[in-house]
């Protein structure tokens, strides 16, 4: 089965990750050459959560292919508000526009999305879970700075368990040859197993650390994250891992001189501004990638009979996912969607255990 949306990254081929670069780069080169692309197309943001550069690069990139947007970057004032469903907002609005690009606060909503949408759907970031067109934005600055995507040795660092940027890229990079990396976390914010599973079965070096000094010496590539207070059960649970990792100057002094800084930003406390003017410091450059790598993204999609994404193979499942935070707890209509992976029943929408 193949499809038009595109929920994880984990699910494309080497080859079709590289399509979507080669596509960036060329846009870099020739922005105006595209500016005509998508000519009478709509382009649909629908933020259930806050956002700055996810939602308004997808627009700038819209706009910048010669189509146009709409949608809401606050659900509250939508018909959301009056209590309508997932379900009924996104057939609507797949009435209305060519392509859909969401971000909500529930894990596997996207692929609920795109069970109703009838047109392309793009995953901005559902909850805790994954954030595949961060990941494009992440492996198109690494293309263009590092010129490739294997044989690196990336740190992650900060909120591995809640950072959905952090999973995405590590599903993504653990495909190409020779990735290692170093889990730099607090305990309690420790990468989640699944992700573990798939360094191992990817025979990827992995190793954990839980001081960012010592690690930081052999890195290619650090990739630091914010602590998500947003996903912390109290308040208090989350002042006690904020500010445990910051990257300052002194710490940067350790690291190789072709080490790149990246972050998905926003950022907090975890790199002092003191860093942003050093030439390994990237994360803003990263942002701008971002939105090539959206064009060529949303070009794709639209106007590449060829470029299909594979879907995995599905059946309905007796039971319902028990993840409180899986979108199907709240949305009941929502069939019990699973594959098997290694002999297990995983739940499609957020790829935890169902039995
Ligand atoms: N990196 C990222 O997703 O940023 P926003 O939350 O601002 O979109």
């Amino acid at each position: 089965m193949e499809n038009k949306n595109l929920i994880d990254l984990e699910v494309m081929t080497p080859q079709q990750i590289d399509k979507i670069i080669k596509k960036a780069q060329k846009i870099m080169k020739n922005p105006s050459d595209y500016r005509h692309s998508c000519d009478s197309k709509i382009l649909a943001t629908l933020f259930y959560e806050p956002s700055t550069r996810t939602q308004m690069s997808f627009q700038t990139a819209m706009l910048k292919l010669g189509g146009r947007t709409i949608g809401f970057d606050n659900p509250m004032n939508s018909s959301v508000s009056k209590g309508e469903s997932l379900k009924d907002t996104i057939t609507i609005i797949g009435g209305y526009a060519d392509i859909i690009a969401i971000r909500h606060p529930i894990e596997g909503s996207a692929t609920a999305a795109s069970l109703y949408a009838g047109v392309p759907v793009i995953n901005c970031g559902d909850g805790g879970h994954l954030h595949p067109t961060q990941t494009l934005t992440d492996i198109v600055t690494l293309s263009c700075e590092k010129g490739k995507l294997d044989n690196l040795k990336i740190g992650v660092c900060g909120d591995l368990l809640n950072g959905r940027t952090v999973h995405s890229l590590i599903k993504t990079l653990a495909k190409y040859k020779n990735n290692s990396f170093v889990l730099i976390s607090t305990k309690e914010l420790s990468i989640p197993l699944y992700i573990i599973d798939i360094l191992e079965k990817n025979n990827c070096k992995y190793e954990f650390s839980d001081n960012l000094a010592e690690s930081i010496g052999g890195l290619d590539v650090l990739y630091m994250t914010r602590i998500q207070r947003e996903r912390f059960a109290s308040e208090a649970e989350y002042e006690a891992q904020k500010n445990v990792f910051v990257l300052d100057k002194e710490k940067l002094a350790a690291a190789k001189d072709d080490m790149i800084i990246l972050h998905p930003l926003p950022r907090n406390n975890e790199i002092t501004v003191d860093i942003d003017d050093d030439p390994r410091a990237l994360y803003f450059k990263q942002a701008q990638y971002g939105m090539y790598g959206r064009m060529a993204l949303i070009l794709l999609l639209l106007q590449d009979d060829e470029f299909f994404i594979d879907n995995r193979e599905t059946t309905v499942s007796e039971h319902k996912c028990s993840n409180p935070k899986c979108i199907t707890q709240q949305e009941d209509y929502l069939p019990n969607l699973s594959y098997e992976k290694k002999g297990m029943v995983m739940c499609d929408f957020c790829d935890k255990r169902m039995d």
